[in-house]
């Protein structure tokens, strides 16, 4: 145990997570486990830089943020190729690493080719614009983002995310995997953590695009598009007593405009643990949609991040704090938060994970609690007013992680085990205890990482 007091120890763990590039520093490390191998561990991540990139921000290191977005932007455009397959431009990376030779510093990155499973890391753009309007507000400097190289690297994200495709719903359709939860979990299509993450990236787009014509453009799109997401999310994924009365009594196979169960949702789907689970008076966003698909389960990136960006409007926001509130054993327990509830087990685990042994139930991404998810639940909390539900969880919290030395994630249930292949030393751990600590503090320093609620009628 450490003679410092937690606050004073944990910026010193962060300050020794920094990298440095060519003198400057660029991003922090993902874990600094002494015992650990590191795989890619000892990369930047970019989503786990995030809660850093904020600490960074209300501490006032603009710098270290800021070159962070410009050796990211460099990376992203990289022209690369996966098995003779052009990988689309404007991705941005999953992970990136300092590398040297005899005589230079070298960056190289993962957009996912050398990942494990291969798999796409979609939220890292949308992760990276909102993390740039941030930076914009907090230090005052609009011109980087305002710079031709900026735009060009906003207009590539939009091209991917804008772009026409084989679809028929503002939603935004990804594979599996392609976000925090970076292994199979049966997220695949439109899963809420994206589509939050992704109407956060168009809202901060939408203010930092400059109205040249080709910016303008991208703006027309983007009014157009997250009008109709906020509908969609909003109408569609929304679940609570009264919603799932009416599914319980859904008639199926409806053709048709004007038809009420638009995308065939059988009334024999509703998995029978929420009909006991769902209180009276509460709610939350699903975390899927499709034909003849809803996924029931909680999961807490996606509705934490929907009442961040004001994606949910401000009754759903209060009702999702009421459920964290109501449900606090199974959502918070003992470690903020569980990442998605419940877990899947038996042969519904051995189908969606693909039989996959760091995702048994209750761990890792399949029920485990997740650390990093303190500082949004506190950003969640203090945006809707519901402070006190934020410091019960930082207290929950705070006093387990030096002696647990700062898990990357915990087991269990209840969360009171850490995580059986849990890294130690977890930099988005640290980060967002601090950014939790900062939060709860100084609770008006959150304007640069929310987003207002706008104007309903829109709707
Ligand atoms: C795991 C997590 C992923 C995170 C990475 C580095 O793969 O699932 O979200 O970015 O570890 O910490």
């Amino acid at each position: 145990m450490s003679e410092l007091p937690i606050l004073q120890l944990a910026e010193k763990l962060h300050e020794s997570a920094i990298i440095y590039y060519q003198e400057r520093p660029v991003g922090t490390i993902a874990a600094q486990d002494p015992e650990a191998d590191a795989l890619n561990y000892d990369q930047c991540f970019v989503r786990d830089f995030v809660p850093s990139a904020f600490v960074f921000l209300l501490q006032k290191r603009h710098d270290i943020v800021k070159n962070f977005l410009v050796e990211t932007l460099g990376l992203q455009k990289q022209v690369r190729r996966v098995d003779g397959f052009e990988v689309p431009l404007g991705l941005m990376p999953a992970s990136f690493k300092v590398q040297s030779d005899a005589d230079r510093q070298y960056l190289t990155a993962d957009f996912g080719d050398h990942a494990i499973g291969r798999v796409t890391p979609i939220d890292s753009c949308l992760w990276w614009i909102i993390v740039l309007r941030a930076y914009g507000k907090a230090s005052g400097d609009t011109a980087l983002a305002e710079g031709s190289d900026f735009q060009e690297g906003l207009h590539l994200i939009l091209k991917l995310c804008l772009s026409p495709q084989f679809e028929m719903s503002p939603t935004l359709l990804v594979p599996d995997a392609a976000c925090m939860i970076d292994r199979r979990m049966g997220i695949d299509g439109h899963p809420l953590e994206i589509q939050a993450l992704f109407y956060g990236a168009l809202r901060s787009a939408r203010e930092l695009l400059t109205p040249t014509s080709e910016g303008a453009a991208w703006i027309r799109k983007i009014d157009e598009r997250l009008k109709a997401l906020r509908f969609r999310v909003r109408h569609y994924y929304w679940l609570d007593l009264d919603k799932l009365n009416e599914i319980h009594r859904y008639k199926g196979d409806q053709f048709g405009e004007s038809v009420m169960n638009k995308f065939n949702i059988y009334p024999d789907s509703i998995p029978y643990w929420l009909t006991e689970w769902m209180p009276d008076w509460a709610g939350y966003l699903a975390g899927n949609l499709g034909p003849s698909r809803m996924d029931f389960r909680f999961f807490a990136l996606g509705n934490l991040m929907a009442i961040i960006t004001s994606l949910a409007d401000s009754t759903q926001s209060q009702q999702i704090m009421d459920l964290i509130e109501l449900q606090w054993d199974d959502l918070v327990g003992r470690m903020p938060m569980k990442i998605c509830f419940p877990a899947v087990e038996g042969l519904e685990w051995r189908i969606t994970t693909g039989s996959d042994p760091k995702n048994t139930p209750w761990s890792y991404h399949n029920g485990g609690s997740w650390p990093v998810l303190l500082w949004m639940l506190m950003a969640a909390a203090i945006k809707t007013k519901r402070q006190k539900l934020g410091e019960q969880a930082w207290m929950t919290a705070s006093y387990r992680f030096e002696e647990d030395e700062w898990p990357e994630y915990y087991d269990g249930k209840n969360g009171r085990l850490v995580g059986k292949s849990s890294r130690k030393y977890q930099t988005w751990t640290i980060a967002s205890f601090l950014l939790a600590t900062l939060l709860q503090d100084n609770p008006e320093q959150i304007a640069p990482l929310i987003f207002d609620e706008e104007d309903s009628s829109e709707v």
